[in-house]
């Protein structure tokens, strides 16, 4: 399989972009992780399945090809263990929010906090990005530490900004500029 993008993250843990065949991987990992995932994010939905998960690879390609923001999958050997995405809404603004999860069982690793960085690192340097925002569920401690490790700013919180499947609840913003990430120690 020729891939667009693929990256070295530990001695077993590497960052892959998306291909088709990982459907299959990608509804493995999901349902596995499914209620871990769903206390913060509102996917996957029940019964996620092959269409599912092609219809998300087909859209991350289209993203690649229209937009050059690069999402990619974390894997441990040929199994799926996690995922950072980029989605800009207007990509004129060059501004992304970023994305991630990672499986219950590879928590506390370092491995979405490394994800980032190198996802972050591409699209600074080579997609010409300037500005990275990572919206958080006030309460989800963990998620939180990522882009404070990452040395992001915490900018503000938007209220009741987001409505999920536990009602509206409000968005804390972290943000990175590109100068400040060339910036830092
Ligand atoms: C949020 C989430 C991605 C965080 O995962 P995580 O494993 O805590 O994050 P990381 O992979 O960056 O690992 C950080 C941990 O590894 C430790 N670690 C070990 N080696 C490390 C290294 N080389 N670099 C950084 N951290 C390292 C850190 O100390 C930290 O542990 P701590 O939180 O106990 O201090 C995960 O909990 C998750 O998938 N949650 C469900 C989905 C979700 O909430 N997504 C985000 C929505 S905004």
């Amino acid at each position: 399989m020729a891939l667009v993008f693929s990256a070295r993250l530990t001695d077993e843990v590497d960052l892959r972009s998306w291909d088709p065949v990982m459907a299959a991987p990608m509804v493995r990992a999901l349902n596995e992780n499914r209620n871990h995932i769903r206390g913060w994010l509102s996917w996957p939905h029940d019964g996620y399945d092959l269409d599912d998960a092609r219809w998300f690879i087909e859209r991350q390609l289209e993203v690649w090809a229209r937009d050059g923001l690069m999402s990619v999958g974390i894997w441990r050997g040929e199994d799926l263990i996690g995922g950072v995405t980029p989605n800009s809404s207007r990509p004129g603004n060059k501004s992304v929010a970023l994305g991630y999860w990672i499986a219950a069982s590879e928590q506390g690793k370092g491995l979405v906090t490394g994800a980032c960085r190198a996802v972050i690192d591409d699209l600074f340097a080579a997609r010409s990005m300037h500005r990275i925002v990572i919206n958080v569920h006030p309460e989800n401690v963990r998620s939180r530490r990522v882009p404070e490790r990452l040395g992001f700013r915490e900018e503000g919180t938007l209220r009741e900004a987001v409505c999920d499947d536990h009602g509206f609840h409000d968005w804390v913003v972290y943000a990175m500029l590109e100068d400040e990430w060339r910036a830092r120690p």
